[in-house]
């Protein structure tokens, strides 16, 4: 699959890494430029590329930046993607790292709803909640005891059943939370959010979540 990759951190540097591994074409941006990501090409064999390039001909897009820099993405950098593009969101609103953001805390939008409007694209959320060391170590084959399940949110059936099957073939269960307007079951702070644990703990955790937002995310 061609996919491209927005953000060559933690998690961008990692599912960069597992996805390649698994054969697919990555390509893979940062803030500063390809000049920069020679080391991770090298490493991974994944195209580096200018930002504006990341989802040209891209199936799955994952955008992979701290929730402040969303607005600095290139307006239209969705655009030359495949028709039916999946666009995982991997955000969390962090206020002491993003500053505060009024979306989100006083229109009530969940943090993937805020990335939506921003990117004009449907988004996924997935892997917001699953450390990015996990994505290398945590991997287990279908059947596995001790695999783990990762929520997955979205509005848009076909891409969540594309990126489903994907982070099935990157070594993890998925359990269904619902639309983006649900998707606050899984932001930072809720029973699942860094829960290792399988479909039924990932279930139940869901289940449990409450929609107010936590005094430690607020501004
Ligand atoms: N770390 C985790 O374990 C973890 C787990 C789950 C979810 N998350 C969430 O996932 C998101 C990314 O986290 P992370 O830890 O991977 O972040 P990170 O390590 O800080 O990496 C951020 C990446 O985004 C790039 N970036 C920033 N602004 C950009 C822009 N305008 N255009 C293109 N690229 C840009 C940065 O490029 P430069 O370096 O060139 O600036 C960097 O490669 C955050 O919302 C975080 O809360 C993190």
């Amino acid at each position: 699959m061609k996919i491209g990759i927005i953000g060559a951190g933690n998690i961008g540097g990692n599912l960069t890494r597992r996805l390649t591994a698994l054969g697919h074409d990555v390509s893979v941006a940062n803030s500063r430029g390809p000049q920069t990501l020679t080391a991770l090409a090298e490493e991974t064999g994944a195209t580096p590329v200018p930002v504006t390039e990341a989802a040209r001909g891209a199936e799955v897009v994952v955008v992979t930046v701290p929730l402040k820099s969303v607005p600095d993405l290139p307006s239209g950098v969705l655009d030359g993607a495949a028709d039916q593009v999946a666009v995982i969101d991997t955000g969390n609103y962090y206020p002491q790292r993003d500053g505060r953001i009024a979306g989100i805390e006083d229109d009530g939008l969940t943090e993937s709803r805020w990335t939506e409007r921003h990117l004009g694209h449907a988004v996924i959320k997935a892997f917001n909640g699953t450390y990015a060391q996990d994505i290398l170590d945590r991997h287990r084959p279908a059947g596995a005891a001790d695999r783990i399940a990762l929520p997955v949110a979205g509005d848009d059936e076909t891409a969540k059943r594309t990126v489903r099957a994907l982070i099935d073939e990157l070594g993890f269960d998925t359990v269904d939370a619902g639309g983006i307007d649900d998707s606050w079951r899984q932001q930072p702070d809720s029973p699942v959010y860094g829960l290792r644990a399988g479909v039924e703990g990932v279930t139940e955790a869901l289940a449990k979540a409450r929609p107010e937002r936590p005094e430690a995310f607020r501004a």
